[in-house]
């Protein structure tokens, strides 16, 4: 132990860089790292809200619990004990967590491996195998939800999956006939060398017809996708007691912490946020999938990869001078 209580700037930025890889709405990346003498700070970059499908900045904050359970591993695989305040003054509500550091006597292995997933883990929007997830696999990613105080529930049986379904195609049905979201998500989408939105690489159009899922390519104007029901994936909706920012933090620590486990098992995933941004499609899910109580957050695609190759580069981010402040010498 060398008696330090912040790590040096090498690892804190190796750490916060690995934290960025953490997934967000439309790849919009709405963070700021900001870093003092013996602490790090978790801000809320509203300049970055898209204001049609995130009018209250939810998603935001789910997009920033992820980065901040990426941050909770990266720091730890680097050997740091992160110690969160969540929301350390509620006058501040963008002031989200500040983080205290320890160092640790030894990196525990597993969450190395959590790191590895960390740095590899990507949006796949393919249809999986038809193969079907075995409980022993899925258990621990309801547990690692658990943990951050949020429920993974598995529509497992047909007729909850085909309810998450028509909630998914609700919504899109939606919000497809909304010009100002076709222009958001236009806005967002196809982009090319851009370190932000997402890029047309990531997006499968040959494979999009036919899944219930966002319609980056808006190649299904203005028709209602039909599902596909015999490939494997699992539809987990994750939700929370309450909906406060609060909550939403908690379920981006979950969505992270699961997304992580999930690839660390070698099981590809995507995250599908539509049945939030809808009223009456998050009512459906409520009442239909999860016994009328919590608040559905988003819908989490779990399957096999079709080949154990992750599709295509990784997405792009913005580059840590654009997200951290004081900027790191030499940047
Ligand atoms: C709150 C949130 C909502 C998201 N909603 C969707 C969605 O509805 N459809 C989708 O295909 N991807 C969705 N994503 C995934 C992002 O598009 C993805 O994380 C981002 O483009 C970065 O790519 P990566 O996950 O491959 O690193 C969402 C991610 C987050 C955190």
């Amino acid at each position: 132990m060398s008696g330090r209580t912040v790590p040096s700037q090498e690892t804190m930025r190796a750490a916060l860089a690995l934290a960025c890889r953490a997934p967000s709405v439309h790849n919009s990346q709405p963070w700021r790292w900001k870093l003092a003498e013996h602490s790090a700070h978790l801000h809320l970059d509203r300049s970055r809200l898209l204001p049609t499908i995130d009018p209250t900045g939810r998603e935001m904050v789910i997009s920033c619990g992820a980065a901040l359970n990426h941050a909770r591993i990266a720091f730890a695989a680097e050997g740091w004990l992160a110690r969160v305040h969540r929301l350390p003054n509620p006058a501040q509500p963008e002031h989200l967590a500040s983080i205290e550091f320890s160092e640790l006597s030894e990196v525990d292995p597993h969450v190395e491996a959590l790191a590895a997933a960390a740095a590899e883990r990507r949006s796949d929007r393919r249809p999986f195998l038809t193969d079907q997830v075995p409980q022993e696999v899925l258990a621990p990613l309801r547990e690692v939800a658990g943990l951050e105080s949020c429920t993974l529930t598995f529509a497992l049986a047909d007729r909850d999956r085909r309810e998450v379904e028509l909630a998914l195609e609700h919504a899109g049905s939606v919000q497809r006939r909304q010009p100002e979201y076709q222009q958001e998500l236009a806005a967002w989408s196809g982009r090319h060398a851009s370190a932000e939105g997402v890029p047309a690489r990531s997006i499968p159009a040959e494979h999009l017809r036919g899944m219930p899922e966002r319609d980056f390519s808006l190649v299904a104007e203005g028709e209602l996708p039909v599902p596909i029901l015999d490939d494997g994936a699992v539809l987990a909706v994750l939700s929370t007691r309450g909906d406060t920012f609060d909550d939403w933090l908690a379920a981006g620590e979950a969505l992270s912490a699961v997304l992580l486990s999930a690839t660390e098992q070698r099981l590809a995933t995507c995250t599908l946020s539509q049945i939030g941004e809808v009223a009456e499609a998050r009512n459906e899910v409520r009442a239909e999938v999860l016994g009328g109580s919590g608040n559905p957050q988003l819908v989490i695609r779990i399957g096999w990869p079709v080949t154990h190759e992750f599709p295509g580069p990784l997405t792009p981010r913005r580059p840590l001078s654009e997200v951290v402040e004081p900027l790191f010498p030499g940047d």
